[in-house]
């Protein structure tokens, strides 16, 4: 078994198995954001991705993408239903994105999640190198850091939690709330989204493990475990170089063309997922049209919403709720070649997707909790032009370095509606101001610059760093491990 000296470990691989249009079976890049966040990074490095390759029965052997190696991890039919759509999707995901779906527990999902850990783990620790740096990824895997530091103390291990993590008060309410922090505890250096999600974890480790824990440091018997907030980002140059693209400009003058030359889109690109904030979205917009404030005839609203976790009955009850309403308002308020809403769930390769930024006056991200939103950040570095508003939820991790978006409270539908028209409605020179601000943050804290400042944080890597993190806009940075690592640890 080939080995190596840097190993992602995620749930999912950087690659979903689809069905083409002559019926054979093709690769393509999975959708979501923590694909889109370590794929472009690992392209070229000497790096193992262990994950999933989606479906089950046996792992396929897959070639290398892009010279990353990767490795598929099998899940039987059990495992798919109670560890992904059980554990992970119907306990985990809802407990933390504050509960806006009741988390559901079944000791058999804690028994499929300790199962498919321990695979997970098992297959990390094959094909690491002595010494290698391990990075486990999100909140699929919290038992693997721990199983992990059993199975090989010479590893350094990372964790990295994608998505929220809740305070105390929810927390709690996991049957298994020792256990998933213990399992977090086997890693060198756990990485959040949020500064607050660090502080979260720090309160809980202390009431329910009893250890010496501050927002930066915890005591595991005779080993210090650092936590931190390490927001993830995007590769910011390769989004405005495809944006630049006169294809996609071409593409997005088309597109305009094709949606009838509305005065105004507004674009929101998701995964139908009930934390989206898709329903307030809807709602908000056809209370606009009702009354009159937006006109079908100037006004399109295109969105977004390619399928997720299908088979996860929550997932379902929104899927239908969201067609029902789509159906509903374009058979309200839209006329004959004029739809209300084009709702579109096909997933769209880069270029596409460049194309729907550049077009989109308006980009409406509003989840009701978001671990970042990395939709965001794309729609910020597509607009090379300095056009184009972007309403953010507050609720997502992005608000914290975009400010200079038009935030909103989408559980607030007066906020929200009022949000939309300003956005709509707002002086180019203010679009273009804020535009900017959030151009140059992303230009500087792109996708590279976040693994420069955890890799560094987790210590002694400083040659992965380097080779990591070369190449791309943030490699004319300067290298300073101890400035970046002690930023990090302030922040967390
Ligand atoms: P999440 O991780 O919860 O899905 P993010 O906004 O952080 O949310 O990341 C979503 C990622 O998936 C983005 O990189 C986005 O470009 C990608 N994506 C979303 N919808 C599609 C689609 N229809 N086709 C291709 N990629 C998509
Ligand atoms: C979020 C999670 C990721 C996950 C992605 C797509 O970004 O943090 O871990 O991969 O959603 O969801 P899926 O269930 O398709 O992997």
């Amino acid at each position: 078994m080939r080995q190596s000296s840097l190993v992602v470990v995620a749930n999912r691989l950087p690659i979903d198995d689809s069905i083409a249009p002559d019926g054979a079976c093709e690769w393509r890049r999975s959708p979501g954001g923590l694909v889109s966040a370590l794929h472009p990074l690992l392209r070229h490095a000497p790096a193992t991705w262990v994950g999933w390759a989606g479906g089950t029965g046996p792992a396929p052997a897959l070639p290398d993408v892009d010279g990353v190696r990767l490795c598929a991890v099998p899940l039987t039919a059990d495992d798919l239903r109670d560890h992904y759509e059980g554990f992970a999707n119907a306990t985990l995901w809802p407990l933390y994105h504050d509960a806006v779906e009741q988390p559901q527990h079944h000791r058999r999902w804690w028994e499929a999640y300790q199962r498919v850990n321990r695979r997970f783990a098992e297959a990390a620790a094959a094909v690491a190198e002595p010494g290698a740096v391990v990075w486990v990824q999100d909140y699929h895997l919290h038992l693997v850091p721990g199983m992990l530091r059993d199975l090989r103390p010479d590893l350094r291990i990372g964790f990295f939690l994608h998505v929220p993590f809740p305070p105390p008060e929810l927390f709690m309410q996991l049957p298994r709330r020792a256990e998933l922090l213990r399992g977090m505890l086997g890693a060198d250096l756990v990485g959040f989204q949020r500064v607050q999600a660090a502080h979260n974890f720090a309160q809980l480790v202390v009431k329910v493990l009893g250890l010496p824990a501050t927002d930066r440091r915890i005591g595991v018997g005779d080993r210090v475990v650092r936590i931190g907030a390490f927001p993830v980002s995007i590769d910011t140059a390769e989004m405005a170089a495809l944006a630049a693209r006169p294809d996609v400009a071409a593409r997005a003058q088309r597109l305009r063309q094709d949606l009838g030359r509305p005065e105004r889109v507004i674009l929101s690109v998701d995964r139908m997922d009930y934390t989206k904030g898709i329903e307030q979205r809807l709602k908000a917009y056809s209370e606009l049209l009702a009354a009159g404030h937006v006109k079908v005839r100037d006004t399109v609203l295109v969105q977004v919403a390619v399928p997720s976790r299908e088979r996860v009955g929550q997932y379902q009850v929104l899927r239908e709720r969201v067609e029902r309403e789509v159906g509903r308002i374009n058979g309200e308020f839209g006329r004959v070649g004029e739809p209300a809403i084009h709702y579109l769930t096909q997933p769209f390769d880069r270029a596409e997707l460049a194309a729907l930024y550049r077009v989109a006056d308006v980009m409406a991200v509003t989840p009701l909790r978001d671990g970042m939103n990395l939709v965001a950040k794309e729609y910020v570095a597509a607009r090379v032009d300095d056009a184009g508003a972007l309403l953010l939820s507050e609720f997502a991790g992005a608000a914290a370095e975009l400010p200079q978006a038009y935030l909103v409270n989408p559980h607030d539908l007066e906020g929200l509606k009022e949000g939309l028209l300003a956005a709509l409605r707002a002086a180019p020179a203010d679009v273009a101001e804020r535009m900017r601000a959030m151009r140059a943050h992303l230009h500087t804290h792109d996708i590279r610059a976040w693994a420069r400042s955890y890799l560094t944080a987790l210590n002694d890597t400083g040659a992965l760093v380097e080779r990591l993190t070369s190449g791309g806009e943030s490699a004319r940075l300067p290298a300073q491990p101890g400035r970046s690592a002690a930023r990090a640890d302030h922040r967390g």
